[in-house]
């Protein structure tokens, strides 16, 4: 049985007040969540404020981003091992945005996946399809082609530790979200592609469903058998939406 993952992806958003408020309301219902687990990847520079805020509890800390080289000359960037000795256990790859603001590839985003392995961090990878490639039938094949390259970098052995996040790109802030049939089916697939791999991992490999998750939406997502959880956007930086989705996992 996999435990369910919800994970606040607070994007570039916040101010120290602002978390110490959100974070100190989330703390207030976390020990109704023992049965699941609960991350928040605030940016960088409030990691350390969330990490305080949390410290008491069993939510987990994350980042948003890596850089996929080992500490150097790389101004601006920040190191996998700087983020574990800040007290992240988790990170988000690969999230769209990366890919499409900051031209993130397929090879750069396995390269990042691996870092993270190397250094003892869990990656969330995120994979999923634009509006134009769904409308061209194109969507598991991309799909299919994300996941195959950190497939291929970090080999399938290594997936048992990593998450994989579902998140359509027309869902993403948007509104829409895909529906629990839409969802599911991709999920499946994915599951499927691992199992073609490995069995075991595809048994123990969490997905999270992506994409204007809400409370009001969350039930019919998370109570699909191949989604294991989700990565909340928006809806992550309302603390009321964001317990109502733990409480729906
Ligand atoms: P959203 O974002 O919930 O605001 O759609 C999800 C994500 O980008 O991770």
């Amino acid at each position: 049985m996999r435990k369910k993952l919800i994970v606040g992806n607070w994007k570039m958003n916040g101010r120290r007040a602002m978390a110490n408020e959100l974070c100190s309301t989330i703390m207030h219902e976390m020990q109704n969540f023992k049965n699941i687990d609960v991350t928040l990847c605030p940016p960088f520079i409030l990691l350390d404020e969330v990490r305080k805020m949390t410290a008491d509890s069993e939510c987990m800390l994350g980042a948003q981003d890596l850089d996929m080289h080992n500490d150097g000359a790389y101004t601006g960037q920040v190191s996998a091992g700087m983020l574990k000795d800040a007290g992240c256990e988790w990170v988000i790859i690969g999230h769209s945005e990366r890919r499409t603001l900051f031209g993130e590839t397929n090879l750069t985003v396995g390269k990042k996946a691996k870092q993270a392995l190397d250094h003892g961090l869990k990656p969330i990878v995120c994979v999923g399809e634009t509006e134009g490639e769904r409308k061209a039938g194109q969507e598991t094949s991309i799909v299919q082609g994300q996941l195959q390259s950190v497939i291929d970098e970090i080999g399938i052995d290594s997936c048992k530790d990593m998450t994989i996040a579902y998140e359509p790109v027309w869902a993403i802030g948007t509104g829409l979200t895909a529906t629990p049939e839409e969802a599911q089916t991709m999920h499946a697939f994915i599951r499927e592609q691992l199992d073609l791999q490995h069995d075991e991992t595809a048994k123990a490999c969490r997905i999270l469903y992506g994409g204007s998750m809400k409370q009001d939406n969350a039930g019919s997502l998370l109570g699909c058998p191949d989604i294991d959880g989700g990565l909340i956007g928006g809806a992550s930086l309302n603390a009321g939406e964001f317990l109502g989705i733990c409480r729906s996992a």
